[in-house]
């Protein structure tokens, strides 16, 4: 793993530290890097209605929108599993319009990991080319 995986992946793992997950008791932390190379993390944060809760990729994307950050490179994603997890389908919606095709580099708590591209993640998108809209890119 190179040094730039690894420190994204380091920067997942002391996010997930963070995670509010009191009912699954699942923590994931979230590190996305932009063109400029900043890092912006996030964790999972669940809510007692369980369908509010925000998954930690999309917390590091709103977190990063919101801070004016608009071209990522890639995001790391770790978890205490075996497998190294990837995003969820939500996820990977909001990941692809406002990303596009993101380096994705999951890892665990061991030295598991995994690379994929995102549009390997998410094929077939539905996005702003589907409704013939400019996109988030547009402003
Ligand atoms: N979770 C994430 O944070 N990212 C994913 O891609 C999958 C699921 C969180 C949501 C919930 O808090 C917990 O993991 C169990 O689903």
């Amino acid at each position: 793993m190179n040094d730039t995986f690894a420190r994204l992946l380091d920067a997942a793992r002391a996010a997930r530290l963070k995670a509010h997950a009191p009912f699954s008791m699942f923590q994931v932390g979230a590190a996305l890097e932009t063109a400029d190379c900043q890092i912006i993390t996030g964790c999972n944060v669940e809510n007692t209605t369980y369908g509010l809760t925000v998954c930690a990729e999309r917390v590091a994307l709103l977190k990063a929108i919101s801070e004016g950050h608009r071209h990522f490179v890639r995001i790391g994603i770790v978890a205490d599993t075996e497998q190294p997890t990837p995003p969820c389908g939500a996820c990977r919606q909001l990941l692809w319009e406002f990303c596009g095709n993101l380096e994705v580099i999951l890892g665990n708590l061991q030295a598991q990991t995994a690379r994929h591209w995102l549009k390997d993640l998410f094929p077939h998108p539905f996005d702003a080319d589907s409704i013939g809209a400019a996109g988030p890119g547009a402003v």
